[in-house]
């Protein structure tokens, strides 16, 4: 059966206590509706229905895509009222309906629960709570058959006492749903269009209500406010250090590791404590990641070390390469095969050829660095004039003097050398030395100056 899927994130959020629309909010640096839209395409539906209220137009910026058909609700008039907005553009056989502030949703959950539908036949996702306050309560009959929801403040006290709730997913053949929605009353507790009386409305036109549960209840947990957005949070970075561990990654605390990206691993890979993975990130056998890195949109190859407090961004760092500790390497960094980065030095968009080195404090932007060349401490290309910026090139086993600024556009030869402190502004031959220093000369018998009495 075709699939619509309509995710509801009209609503205001007020405990967000945030200028921030509620469900932009971010669970592992996304916002909470895009995990949920990541979702839904994975169900591989013909629609992707969002309502939006609340702040729609920075949703809709933030978010907009090809495959999903934002619907504006003005007034937030009740769930019901949310699904009628949609349905006008619905064109599926089944629908199953999601919510922007609950973000943790699983696949398979979703899967079996959309195995259940049929055009006899509802599903809904169901959990048991210890305390179920405030949340609408399954009502069954004597042969345990779901034969409506209760929202708690419509319940009477017995009603109150079930613990099996609504999680407010469910998924329902679309035919009668215009009909249904269209007898919803808002006559209740709260005056709105609940759409869980549709359930009541279903079972009475004879069609059965099955249910499903996740695996964890954490899966249906909504964010209304901050603290359930850092318990979010942390379940769902638990569940992404499991998942490498069970890889074969070595998480020195898996407490102390956040994902907000995707990642690929090989084997053997360890990483240290308060490691920040983002984007895209690969990172293939025999890695090893120090304290407080953040790598960003990176690939690891076989046998690199990043050393402790390392920010890798856009870098590609080749077999047995290392860096860190405290390195910076920007978009456009490639380190080839055992090249060596140190402490305090920053690359941009620049190649360090096989087994190069910039052990200590340099800035090197813009250059192609030749094997085995060695870059003196303190060395800084000068790649900006302030309109322009110029590359840099090197050869093979060239030797930069410590402290060299190199004012590009330059080109050194293989094999060239420059003498530490030195200028350089024009081209170096290859196997020439090239010095611009002013020559030491010696003040014999030099008086140092005396304090005035
Ligand atoms: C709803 C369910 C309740 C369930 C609970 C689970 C109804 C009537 N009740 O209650 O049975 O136990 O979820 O959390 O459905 N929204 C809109 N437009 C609206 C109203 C709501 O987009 O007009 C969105 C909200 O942004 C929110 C979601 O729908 O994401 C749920 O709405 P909310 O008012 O929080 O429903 P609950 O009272 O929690
Ligand atoms: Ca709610």
């Amino acid at each position: 059966m075709s699939l619509d899927v309509v995710i509801l994130a009209a609503g205001q959020g007020t405990r967000m206590r945030s200028a921030l629309p509620k469900v932009l909010h971010p669970i592992a640096g996304q916002p909470m509706l895009a995990h949920v839209i990541d979702r839904a395409r994975q169900l591989r539906p013909e629609n992707i229905h969002v309502v939006i209220g609340h702040g729609a137009e920075r949703i809709r910026a933030q978010l907009a895509a090809d495959d999903l058909n934002f619907v504006i609700q003005s007034e937030q008039l009740g769930t019901g009222h949310a699904v009628a907005q949609a349905l006008p553009v619905i064109s599926s056989q089944q629908v199953l309906v999601l919510y922007g502030d609950v973000p943790l949703i699983e696949q398979e959950t979703l899967e079996r629960l959309l195995a259940k539908v049929s055009d006899a036949q509802l599903a809904l996702l169901t959990v048991e709570l210890a305390d179920p306050s405030g949340y609408g309560r399954i009502l069954r009959d004597g042969q345990g058959r779901i034969e409506a929801i209760v929202e708690h403040k419509d319940a009477t006290e017995q009603q109150c006492l079930i613990g099996e709730v609504n999680t407010g997913i469910l998924a329902m053949p679309a035919a009668r749903l215009a009909d249904w929605l269209g007898r919803l009353s808002n006559s209740n507790a709260q005056g709105e269009y609940y759409l869980t009386d549709v359930i009541a409305m279903a079972v009475a036109d004879g069609l059965q209500v099955a249910s499903e549960q996740p695996l964890d209840p954490m899966e249906v947990q909504g964010a209304n406010d901050r603290l359930q957005l850092a318990q979010l949070e942390r379940y769902y970075q638990r569940r992404m250090a499991r998942r490498l561990l069970l890889q074969g990654v070595t998480l020195s605390d898996p407490e102390r590791f956040d994902m907000r990206g995707q990642v690929t691993v090989g084997q053997d890979v360890s990483i240290d404590i308060n490691v920040i993975l983002e984007g895209w990130v690969t990172i293939e056998d025999g890695v090893q990641i120090g304290a407080n890195c953040i790598i960003r949109d990176s690939i690891l190859r076989r046998g690199a070390i990043v050393k402790a407090n390392s920010y890798l961004e856009g870098t590609e760092l080749g077999e047995e390469a290392d860096c860190g500790p405290f390195a910076r390497l920007r978009p456009g960094t490639v380190l080839a095969a055992r090249a060596h980065v140190g402490n305090f030095v920053e690359l941009k968009n620049t190649c360090l050829g096989e087994g190069a080195k910039a052990g200590h404090l340099s800035y090197l932007g813009d250059a192609e660095i030749g094997a085995r060349t060695n870059i003196g401490a303190g060395t800084i290309t000068c790649n900006y004039d302030g309109a322009n910026k110029s590359r840099t090139v090197m050869g093979e086993d060239v030797f930069i003097g410590s402290n060299s600024a190199l004012v590009a556009p330059l080109t050194l030869g293989d094999r060239a050398s420059t003498g530490a402190g030195s200028v350089i502004t024009a081209d170096v031959p290859a196997d020439a030395l090239a010095v611009s220093r002013v020559r030491q000369r010696h003040i014999e018998n030099w008086k140092r100056p005396k304090k005035k009495s």
